[in-house]
């Protein structure tokens, strides 16, 4: 608990800038550059094709691919409870814990939470002082009982001879030992938990001085302050055609008939031409989220860190009704990326990528496989075998949020549903090979024990990296497809 509070003072800095329904204006048409890039061809012939092979059917039984048990870091009970560093900021803390450190408006509701929850605990720890104390009086009156007692048996047992020496002798030490309890060490104990409560106290303070700090930071709704680049199109595709070749934020405009919406241009990986559709990079977003907020799209488009144009992307999630126009526009393909923690980087690309509507539940289609990170979309686990890896594989399956489960997973069970133990929402089997939208864990390698439910809820990579690693970054694109040279 103290260690949560602490990560949430500590990004008190990087303010969010959640722009989400925020269209901006100052939207210009660039002069048209024809074809500015030779690696593209220069009619766009888009080929067509159907999504892969729908699903498997579903598996029954009691059971859900879990991570392979023997492959579970199993962290000692003694180690998780290491004691915690005092003092803030995000590098200071544990790795081990892997909590996630709020920014911005994040972090405001992220205090408000932790905020309930301490109070309480501070309640009762003040109840179990005072409890203590009391206590203690009581002991103390009964040794002064005690010590009367010694007193008259003292007088009565003179002349009584040996026996009732001895018995007041051992009588006497007991007395002397409980006193001394009484009198030096309950008093001691005391003044350690009054002195632990006066720190928590005193952390109190400090975290409700910064709960209002952040109230008054997001009353007004956060803002993207960096210029709306001239250039804009269809998709990033188009962008990059017209000569927006700079990755960064644009605006763009799929559908003539829709609302033009702001996305990250990648304009550097592979040629570029990529629409950002899914983010991660930090854990400032939380993406235990609902249906509604996955239809719709959430968290920080991009930012401006100090360049005057918004060059760095944030941790987002484009939108299944986006995702799913952008691929239905015609052939499209996926690029995954990501990175561990020390640095190395791999990816995976589907030459096809599709998502069907809300009325079908959002369904993956993904085919043609290429890259270095491990093709679990189409193959699953490879760690795994038999049903155990086909109940991992991502393609053909529905869209699965925590308040909407579409897996395979036992339908209709609710004790039985991936995207609430997995931590995120995802096209879940029963349940994942991998998991992009998972929680954010500082480090890297993380234990079921410091899972919400014991499973493995990191952003995982399988094929690459197993189920107990959560992955640094990782981001995923899509452009249209089209045949290279
Ligand atoms: C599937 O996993 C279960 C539980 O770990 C194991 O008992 C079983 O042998 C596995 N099946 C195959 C085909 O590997």
């Amino acid at each position: 608990m103290k260690l949560v509070l602490l990560l949430c003072l500590c990004a008190v800095g990087a303010l969010a800038q959640d722009d989400y329904d925020d269209y901006g204006e100052g939207k210009k048409e660039a002069k048209e550059v024809v074809d500015p890039r030779g690696h593209r061809p220069v009619s766009r012939g888009r080929e067509t094709y159907s999504p892969g092979p729908v699903s498997q059917p579903p598996i029954s039984g009691g059971t859900r691919y879990r991570g392979r048990p023997t492959a579970a870091p199993v962290g000692k009970a003694v180690q998780e409870k290491e004691e915690q560093p005092e003092s803030g900021g995000c590098n200071h803390m544990s790795e081990k814990m892997g909590v996630l450190c709020p920014t911005g408006c994040e972090l405001k509701k992220a205090l408000i939470k932790q905020e309930r929850n301490v109070k309480p605990t501070v309640e009762q720890l003040k109840r179990a002082v005072d409890d203590l104390t009391q206590s203690t009086n009581s002991i103390h009156g009964y040794v002064l009982d005690m010590t009367a007692e010694v007193a008259q048996r003292q007088k009565v047992s003179e002349g009584n001879g040996l026996v009732v020496d001895q018995y007041t002798d051992s009588l006497e030490t007991q007395h002397a030992y409980i006193k001394d309890t009484v009198d030096v060490t309950f008093p001691q104990n005391i003044k350690v938990l009054q002195g632990v409560l006066d720190k928590i106290r005193e952390k109190i303070q400090r975290l409700e001085k910064a709960i209002t700090t952040q109230r008054a930071k997001c009353q007004a709704p956060c803002k993207v302050t960096c210029p709306i680049p001239v250039v804009s199109g269809k998709e990033c595709e188009d962008i990059i055609r017209k000569g927006g070749e700079d990755s960064q934020m644009y605006i763009i405009r799929p559908d003539p008939l829709g609302t033009p919406y702001k996305v990250f241009c990648d304009q550097t990986s592979k040629n570029g031409g990529w629409v950002l559709i899914q983010n991660r990079m930090d854990g400032s977003v939380d993406f235990g989220r609902r249906w509604d907020d996955y239809r719709r799209g959430f968290g920080n488009i991009a930012f401006d860190v100090g360049k005057g144009h918004c060059q760095t992307p944030g941790e987002y999630w484009l939108g299944n009704d986006r995702i799913s126009q952008l691929s239905k526009m015609g052939a499209t393909e996926l690029l995954v990326e990501m990175e561990d923690w020390s640095g190395s980087k791999v990816y995976a690309q589907y030459e096809q990528f599709s998502m069907q509507g809300e009325a079908s539940n959002y369904i993956l289609g993904v085919g043609r496989y290429s890259g270095t990170a491990g093709n679990t979309f189409l193959e699953g686990a490879t760690e795994l075998f038999g049903e155990n890896r086909t109940m991992t594989i991502h393609n053909g399956m529905m869209f699965s949020t925590y308040d909407r489960d579409n897996d395979k997973w036992i339908p209709g069970d609710p004790s039985k549903q991936c995207s609430k133990e997995d931590g995120g929402g995802w096209w879940y089997n029963r349940c994942h090979s991998c998991n992009p939208n998972g929680r954010y864990y500082w480090g890297g390698a993380y234990t079921k024990y410091m899972a919400k439910h014991g499973t493995d809820d990191g952003i995982v990579w399988m094929n690459w990296k197993g189920s107990w690693y959560s992955l640094k970054t990782i981001s995923m694109k899509i452009r249209p497809y089209f045949k290279q040279k």
